[in-house]
C-alpha cells in the first residue's frame, strides 16, 4: 500500500466537523492522517492539567473509519503557559535577544525545564494511545529545529562546554583543535567558552563549527529522549532534508525508525530541487522507501510571492517522490485552516470546499496511488552518489571566506541538477560511507572532509571507480585547519594537481574548449594529471588523473554548461540514464527484488514525449510496470 494522507489539525475546528472529516477522507482515499501535532495546549491547557477526552474521540473515530493514525507527540509548539512561567527557556538568538512566546518552536533546546516538560506530556500521550488500534506509528515533535536550531542562552553555553568537555576531554586539545593561538583567544578554564555570541569582528570558525555540531546533536538527543518512552510501534520525525541544514540529516537518520521528511517546492526549478530531496531522503534511509510526510497541494504561506499550482502539478509533484522511493504521500494538511498564521496554505480540502480543482485533483491522487499500491516496497538502484557532508557545509558557512559566492549547497545542487537533466539517478552519500556499489563518485563541494573521507575516495577510484571532485574542496580537515603543503590538501594526491593560489572571479571567464567558468578559479599545477580544458591563459581547468584501476577529474572552476563534464564522466564510468528521454522529461526506475519493476517517466515539459515506445503527453506522468 502507497501511504495517502496529511496533519489533521480538528482542534482547530468545531467537532461536527470531524465527522465530516473523517468521510470526505475517505472519499479521498485517505489512508493515514498525522494528528496531535500541534495540540500541547489543548491535550495540557495549564501545566499538569491534562484534557485527553476529546483526543480519544478523534482516534476512536479514525479507528471506525480504519484511518491510520500518526500519533505526534505535541512538543514542537509549548502553550503560553510554558513561555509565560519558564521564561528563561525561550530560545536566545546570537544577538542576546531572547524571543517570546507566540509562534511555535519557542523553546531552547537545551533548557532542562523544556525537556522536563516535554517528555512529561510525550509521556502522558504515550501512556494514553500506545496500544490504541488506530495508532500505527509515532510522529515524534515537528521538524526540529525549523525556528530554533540555535540557541544562544546560558542554559546553552553549559550544555555546549559540557559537550565540549566530552570531545576533547582537556583545554589543550581543544586550544589546539580551535587554533587559539590566533588573536590570543587561548582558554584557561572551561567556565570562559561561551557559545559564539555577538562579538567585535570575525569569530573563530572552528569555534562556529563545534557550536553547529553541538547544536544539531542537542536536537538529536531530544529526539531520542522522547522517542525512548514511547514503545514498540516504528517512530520518525519530519526532516526538511535539502531545505533546512541546521541539523545534521544523517544523525537524525541513525536515530529514527523510517526516515520521513517534508518538501515545499522553491527556486527557479523546484523540479529539479524536488528531485535532490527525494534522492537525498532515500539515501537517509540506507536506499530502503521513506515516506514524504508534507508536500503541498498547491501555494504555501511562507515565501514572498506564493504561486498556485497549475493544473496537473500536483499530481506530479507527488508522482516524482513516488517515483524516487517515496512509500507515503502525505501533506501539510488536510483542511485548510480558517484562522492562524497558515490560513493561507493550500490544503486538501480547500476554503471553497469540494467542487474545487484542489479537491478533484486530491480525489484522483489517492485513487492513483491505490492503483499504483504494488510499486510499495520497490526501491531505486543509482550507480552515481553525489558526496554531501553537513560539517564541511558548515565549516563553508563562514564569513572570512575567499569568496562569499561560492554556496556548498547550491553547488551541489547545480551538480545534482545536471545529472537529472541528463536523467541519472543518484544517490546522496557521506564520504566516509561505503562507496563500493557506485560507479561515478563526485564530490561537488567538500570543503573539509576527514582523513577517512579522503582515503575512502581514494579507494574508491584504486578500485576501478570514477570520480568528478569540484573546486575548494579537500582544504581542511575536521577542525577547519588547512591541510597545508599546497590545496587540494586531502585530495592533490588523488587528483594529481597542486594549487598554490586561488582567483576567485568578479565575472565569468573563458575557457579554451568555448566554455566558461564562473565564480571561482584556481593557479594549479599539473603533478601528475593531464588538462582536459584550460583558461585562456593555459591554466588548467579541468583535469584528469589516473588513479590505480579508475580515474580521478577535478574543476578548478564552476563552469557554466556542467553537461558536456557531467556527459564524459558518465561514459567513462559507464553510466546511462533509466531510459532514453528528451530534455525536460524525468524518468526513474523503482524495482522489486523479484525483478518487477516500474519506470516512471515524468513529463515536466509543453510538448508531448514518447519514452520507451509509450507516450507521455505534455505535462503527464506515465508509470509503466511489469
Ligand atoms: C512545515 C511544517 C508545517 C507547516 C508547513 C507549511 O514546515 O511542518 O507545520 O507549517 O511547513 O508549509
Amino acid at each position: 500500500m502507497i501511504v495517502y494522507g496529511g496533519d489533521w489539525n480538528p482542534e482547530q475546528w468545531p467537532e461536527e466537523t470531524w465527522s465530516e472529516d473523517v468521510v470526505l477522507m475517505r472519499e479521498a482515499g485517505v489512508t493515514r492522517v498525522s494528528v496531535g501535532i500541534f495540540a500541547w495546549s489543548h491535550l495540557e491547557p495549564e501545566e499538569g492539567r491534562y484534557d485527553f477526552a476529546w483526543f480519544d474521540r478523534i482516534l476512536d473515530l479514525l479507528g471506525e473509519h480504519g484511518i491510520e493514525a500518526c500519533l505526534a507527540t505535541p512538543t514542537a509548539a509549548p502553550p503560553p503557559w510554558f513561555g509565560h512561567t519558564y521564561p528563561e527557556a525561550l530560545p536566545v538568538d546570537r544577538d542576546g535577544r531572547r524571543v517570546h512566546h507566540g509562534s511555535r518552536q519557542g523553546f531552547c533546546p537545551s533548557s532542562p525545564i523544556y525537556r522536563d516538560r516535554a517528555l512529561r506530556i510525550a509521556e502522558k500521550v504515550a501512556d494514553r494511545y500506545r496500544d490504541h488500534e488506530a495508532v500505527v506509528m509515532w510522529h515524534v515533535h515537528n521538524e526540529y529545529g525549523c525556528h530554533n536550531a540555535r540557541c544562544y542562552c546560558d542554559a546553552s553555553a553549559e550544555a555546549f562546554r559540557a559537550w565540549l568537555c566530552e570531545r576533547y576531554q582537556s583545554l589543550d586539545a581543544l586550544n589546539d583543535a580551535w587554533g587559539t593561538a590566533f588573536w590570543s583567544q587561548r582558554y584557561s578554564d572551561w567556565a570562559q567558552i561561551l557559545p559564539p555570541r555577538i562579538t567585535s569582528f570575525l569569530t573563530n570558525p572552528a569555534h562556529e563549527l563545534d557550536f553547529k555540531r553541538f547544536s544539531s546533536d542537542a536536537l538529536v538527543s531530544l529526539y531520542r529522549a522522547e522517542r525512548a518512552l514511547l514503545g514498540p510501534k516504528p517512530a520518525t520525525t519530519n526532516l526538511m532534508a535539502g531545505a533546512h541544514w541546521d541539523m545534521d540529516c544523517w544523525s537524525f537518520a541513525e536515530a529514527v525508525d523510517v526516515v520521513a521528511t517534508d518538501h515545499y517546492l522553491i527556486g527557479e526549478h523546484p523540479h529539479e530541487d524536488l528531485a535532490f530531496a527525494a534522492d537525498y531522503a532515500r539515501s537517509l534511509n540506507g536506499g530502503r522507501p521513506w515516506l514524504l510526510m508534507e508536500h503541498s497541494t498547491s501555494a504555501v504561506n511562507w515565501q514572498g510571492l506564493n504561486l498556485a499550482k497549475d493544473p496537473g502539478e500536483l499530481r506530479r509533484n507527488s508522482l516524482a517522490h513516488l517515483a524516487r522511493g517515496a512509500d507515503a504521500i502525505m501533506f501539510f494538511q488536510w483542511r485548510q485552516s480558517r484562522a492562524g498564521a497558515e490560513k493561507w496554505h493550500s490544503a486538501m480540502l480547500p476554503h471553497a470546499g469540494t467542487d474545487t480543482k484542489i479537491w478533484r485533483e486530491t480525489v484522483a491522487l489517492g485513487a492513483e496511488l491505490k492503483s499504483l499500491r504494488d510499486v510499495s516496497g520497490s526501491t531505486v538502484a543509482a550507480d552515481v552518489a553525489i558526496l554531501l557532508d553537513h560539517d564541511s557545509v558548515w565549516a563553508q558557512d563562514h564569513p572570512a571566506q575567499p569568496t562569499d559566492r561560492l554556496k556548498p549547497v547550491e553547488v551541489i545542487k547545480e551538480w545534482h541538477a545536471a545529472l537529472w537533466r541528463a536523467g541519472i539517478t543518484c544517490d546522496i552519500a557521506r564520504p566516509e560511507h561505503d562507496l563500493s556499489g557506485y560507479r561515478l563518485v563526485v564530490a561537488p563541494s567538500l570543503y573539509l572532509v576527514s582523513d577517512e573521507g579522503a582515503a575512502n575516495l581514494e579507494n574508491f577510484v584504486a578500485a576501478g571507480g570514477v570520480a568528478l571532485v569540484g573546486p575548494y574542496s579537500g582544504i581542511v580537515d575536521p577542525h577547519d585547519r588547512v591541510r597545508l603543503g599546497g590545496y587540494p590538501g586531502a585530495f592533490r594526491d588523488l587528483l594529481g594537481v597542486s594549487v598554490e593560489e586561488f582567483f576567485p572571479l568578479t565575472e565569468p571567464i573563458a575557457l579554451a574548449g568555448g566554455g566558461v567558468g564562473r565564480i571561482w578559479s584556481e593557479q594549479a599545477r599539473l603533478t601528475t594529471a593531464k588538462a582536459l580544458d584550460t583558461y585562456r591563459d593555459g591554466r588548467p581547468a579541468w583535469t584528469r588523473n589516473e588513479w590505480g584501476g579508475g580515474t580521478a577529474h577535478y574543476l578548478t572552476t564552476l563552469p557554466a554548461d556542467l553537461s558536456p563534464i557531467m556527459a564524459r564522466v558518465c561514459e567513462e564510468a559507464g553510466v546511462t540514464p533509466a531510459a532514453q528521454a528528451p530534455p525536460g522529461v524525468e524518468v526513474v526506475r523503482r524495482t522489486h527484488p523479484d525483478g518487477r519493476s516500474y519506470l516512471f517517466a515524468i513529463n515536466h515539459t509543453d510538448e508531448d514525449a514518447v519514452v520507451e515506445g509509450v507516450a507521455v503527453p505534455a505535462g503527464d506522468v506515465v508509470v509503466t510496470g511489469p
